[in-house]
């Protein structure tokens, strides 16, 4: 759009501002929908597990529930586009309402729509089913443009859909996260943009024409100023010297002995910083692997999680894939939406919730 801001910057694709062109006031178009809920997790279905397995009440025990979960909430499991779930989700009054979203969405390596899963011992691959490959028409037909405009569409409706605190982790590789940064500026602003984490999975193969790609980008972005931020730290084998500090008139100053001399601390923790280099790739040999082709370990999800909210509050992930996002939130206690439009996703998501509390697999210092 014409900005005489000698500043200004912006991406530009084809068909951008095709809708304004033809009298629309809006970007993108929003329509409202019953939703393809399969399961408010917390009333099963299940005859079985009308006792509530999913009863905040019985998950959390009096003393430890979370005070920011209200006892009437229900998480939501949803089957569907997620543009027609956010939009829909917008007009019956969740603007503002969602405190952090992680999306891990397709990568533009066209690949993202087989999923390769198991019966039995034979592994297969799922075909798409008809509106995944409509939607994977829309997405990837018109090249890097048709998937720009369905990123676009979709980041717009999640910035409507954050709380005042709220966060956003999107998480992307090399084919497109320069594109979605230029994008992600504009629709939430340079100035609150916060953080690239790279998170170097450290995957062993061998490349001959150029360096191994062995890092994904995780671009984290804040609604306003005032977003959550729980600093994480993480325990070394080593201690590390570091000068001792405090705060002094606001200010952070080195301490100084009786002489005068600088005073030396031994740390056996550090700040975690930008350059996630801990948490492996989940392979066979992990019991959270479902064999799901782009899932995702829970640790690098709980440590987004803990940074970025706090217990009672609202997580999305609008792209939730085998339901990564949507298990450490439950073990969090997180309330949690998720959605995808692959049947398949939602079915490995749904087991994947309820085997948690047949499991009581909750997390360590979790809760
Ligand atoms: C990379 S996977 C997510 C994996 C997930 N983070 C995990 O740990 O399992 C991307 C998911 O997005 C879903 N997806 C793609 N386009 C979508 C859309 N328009 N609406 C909803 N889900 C979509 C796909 O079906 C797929 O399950």
């Amino acid at each position: 759009m014409a900005n005489n801001n000698k500043k200004y910057v912006e991406l530009i694709w084809a068909d951008k501002y095709d809708r304004f062109e033809k009298g629309e006031k809006m970007p993108i178009e929003r329509p409202n929908l019953p939703f393809q809920v399969v399961e408010t997790i917390n009333k099963p279905r299940i005859k079985d597990l009308e006792s509530g397995l999913f009863d905040p009440e019985k998950v959390y025990p009096e003393t430890e529930y979370p005070p920011n979960y209200p006892k009437d909430w229900k998480n939501l499991l949803i089957w569907g586009d997620n543009k027609l779930v956010m939009s829909s989700l917008l007009k019956q009054g969740w603007a503002g309402k969602i405190n952090l979203i992680y999306i891990d969405p397709p990568f533009f390596t066209g690949a993202d729509f087989t999923v390769r899963t198991k019966i039995g011992d034979e592994e297969i691959e799922k075909e798409p089913s008809i509106i995944e490959e409509r939607a994977y028409k829309d997405t990837w037909s018109g090249g890097i443009a048709s998937y720009l405009k369905y990123m676009y569409e979709r980041l717009v409706l999640m910035r409507e859909l954050l709380a005042e605190n709220g966060s956003i982790y999107v998480h992307l590789d090399w084919h497109v996260g320069h594109y979605v940064k230029l994008m992600m500026d504009e629709i939430f602003g340079y100035e609150n943009f916060r953080n690239e984490v790279v998170w170097r999975y450290g995957k062993i193969a061998s490349s001959t024409n150029k360096f191994l790609c062995n890092h994904d980008v995780l671009l984290f972005y804040t609604k306003t100023a005032n977003a959550i931020f729980n600093p994480q730290v993480t325990k070394l084998d080593k201690p590390i010297k570091r000068l001792a500090r405090t705060v002094k008139d606001g200010r952070l100053v080195n301490v100084k002995d009786e002489k005068g001399n600088l005073v030396y601390v031994e740390k056996w923790e550090k700040l975690i910083d930008d350059v996630w280099d801990d948490i492996p790739i989940v392979m066979h040999a992990n019991p959270e692997f479902l064999d799901f082709g782009t899932q995702k370990p829970e640790l690098l999800i709980k440590r987004i999680i803990e940074t970025s909210s706090n217990p009672g509050d609202i997580v999305a992930d609008f792209f939730c894939g085998s339901g990564t996002t949507l298990a450490v939130a439950e073990k969090l206690g997180r309330r949690w939406i998720g959605c995808d439009l692959s049947k398949f996703a939602i079915q490995v998501t749904r087991k994947r919730l309820l085997d948690i509390h047949n499991s009581k697999d909750l997390m360590e210092d979790a809760k």
